[in-house]
């Protein structure tokens, strides 16, 4: 049998614990799970991280898992996909708020490319209310993001802000 890849597309500004939950969802899966961050919704947002630091970031997360890979990407989501040999694109969906959006997404990408499936997986409850700008906010704020990234990340950020 051939082998699902599977893309999990994002911003990751930075990974967060939700982001990762997904991952470890995700790789129940499929065979391999690359996680994708995206050039062109970084430069749209106003981030903290460079693409190259959030690309380290996952990394770091996820060393020593074999079935995980990390990648950026310019251009179309459907066209790296494809340029990967991915059938699948993963998004995390937390609340009904996230819907309007993520559907009209996945159905542009079915537009755009048919032959690759849009599949949302809900994430842990204790993550449904985490996002990475809220997590910036509260760490620029002085709050405390134990439970919401992990200590490399939270590391990071607190450098980053210092400097
Ligand atoms: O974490 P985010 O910012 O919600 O992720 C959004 C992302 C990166 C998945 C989306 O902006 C994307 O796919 N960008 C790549 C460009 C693209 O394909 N745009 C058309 C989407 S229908």
């Amino acid at each position: 049998m051939s082998e699902r890849v599977a893309i999990y597309p994002g911003s990751f500004d930075p990974i967060t614990r939700g982001h990762e939950d997904i991952v470890r969802r995700g790789l129940d899966l499929v065979d391999r799970l690359i996680v994708a961050v995206a050039y062109r919704a970084t430069q749209e947002k106003r981030g903290i991280f460079t693409v190259e630091e959030r690309v380290e970031l996952i990394r770091q997360s996820f060393d020593g898992e074999k079935h995980v890979e990390v990648a950026s990407f310019n251009g179309l989501l459907v066209d790296f996909a494809r340029s990967q040999g991915a059938s699948l694109i993963i998004r995390g969906l937390r609340a009904v708020s996230d819907f309007e959006y993520e559907f009209q997404m996945a159905l542009m990408n079915r537009q755009l490319s048919p032959g690759i499936e849009t599949v949302f997986l809900a994430p842990d409850v204790h993550y449904s209310y985490l996002s990475a700008s809220l997590v910036r906010e509260i760490a620029s704020l002085g709050g405390d993001i134990d439970d919401m990234v992990a200590p490399h990340v939270k590391a990071r950020l607190e450098a980053h802000l210092r400097g």
